[in-house]
């Protein structure tokens, strides 16, 4: 039997964080024992938000450098750039055309960007281009172009994998069974990763935890975790506390269990706490943070590594795109 395929993709829009890093990454990267694993750095996708030349071609580097840091081996998995793979624009247009307008009305990036416009008494669709509207069809082409079986992601991405099955189940209907539909896999311990104000850990409410980042500097964001004010002798709650929920993803249960006596009976401080979480998350990273800083040091090694990913996914791409442009009845 031929192995299963997993693939995700992590976009570049901004520094990687602790959250990318347990809820896509790591996850991930545990999957390439069990199945063929492709990962990608989807640019594209970046560029609906991201503005800055320098920027998109900083992030890049960083998201691979993470992946790498993590302990992505680029001769097991298939390791690119999206835009190395011009494959999928093409297959990206031809899924468009069988993609309701509809549905992607519904998809809640987009919803949400109506939603806050209209609060603040603008014309539902101000500031939204097309890439963003059309954001989930580019994302079921990178998925369905490989013949994705799963795909681990984070809770908020659920929805387009939902899409992306939508639209091959609208193409298949038409042409027969050509195109795979794949599962969300999303990790249950960590869902939805705290960030350090208490809602979901994400760029774009600026609340996260870098990883490679130098101690100092990965200290101070750790103390910027928002508490309550209790003081250090009063009783506490760790079911509503963030700095708990973020704790807990890093300590042992038995370490866990004792620090929630003490909250409940009072006497330990958020400080100390945090000081612990900051040694805890330190030690995790500190094996990656060495090889992070190398391949950011060497960025040609880099471009290397995905160019060679390139090769390897275009190969696995074509055959999808030869046999949909055949099933259309174009191409030959
Ligand atoms: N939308 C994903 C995110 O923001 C990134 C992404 C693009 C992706 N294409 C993908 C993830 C395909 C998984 C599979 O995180």
């Amino acid at each position: 039997m031929t192995q299963k395929i997993a693939l995700t993709g992590i976009k570049p829009s901004g520094t990687p964080h602790i959250g990318n890093l347990m809820g896509a990454i790591e996850p991930a990267i545990e999957l390439s024992d069990t199945y063929q694993t492709l990962y990608f750095i989807p640019d594209y996708h970046a560029l609906t938000s991201v503005r800055s030349k320098e920027a998109m071609a900083q992030q890049v580097y960083e998201v691979a450098a993470t992946w790498l840091a993590a302990g992505l081996d680029p001769n097991k998995a298939v390791f690119y750039r999206q835009s190395d793979v011009p494959e999928v624009f093409e297959f990206s247009w031809i899924l468009s055309c069988f993609a309701p307008k509809g549905l992607l009305n519904r998809a809640h990036s987009y919803k949400d960007c109506n939603a806050k416009n209209l609060d603040a008494g603008k014309d539902a669709d101000f500031g939204v281009n097309m890439g963003l509207f059309n954001y989930p069809v580019l994302m079921a082409a990178d998925i369905i172009m490989y013949g994705a079986d799963v795909v681990p992601v984070g809770q908020d991405q659920k929805q387009h994998i939902e899409i992306a099955r939508d639209i091959a189940a609208a193409f298949n209907h038409q042409y027969g069974d050509l195109l795979k539909l794949p599962e969300p896999v999303i990790r249950e311990e960590v869902k939805t990763i705290p960030g350090i104000d208490g809602r979901k850990m994400s760029k774009s409410y600026d609340n996260v935890l870098p990883i490679y980042v130098p101690t100092k500097k990965l200290r101070k964001q750790v103390m910027k975790i928002v508490t309550d004010s209790k003081g250090v002798d009063e009783p506490k709650d760790p079911d509503t506390c963030n700095l708990f929920g973020i704790f807990k993803l890093f300590a042992s249960k038995e370490r866990q269990a004792q620090i929630a006596e003490g909250y409940r009976s009072g006497g330990l401080g958020y400080g100390a706490v945090k000081q612990e979480l900051y040694e805890l998350i330190d030690q995790y990273v500190a094996p990656g943070r060495e090889v992070y800083q190398e391949y950011m040091e060497d960025t040609a090694r880099i471009d290397q590594i995905l160019s060679e990913g390139a090769l390897k996914a275009r190969a696995l791409a074509l055959p999808t795109l030869t046999a949909v442009r055949r099933a259309i009845g174009i191409g030959k």
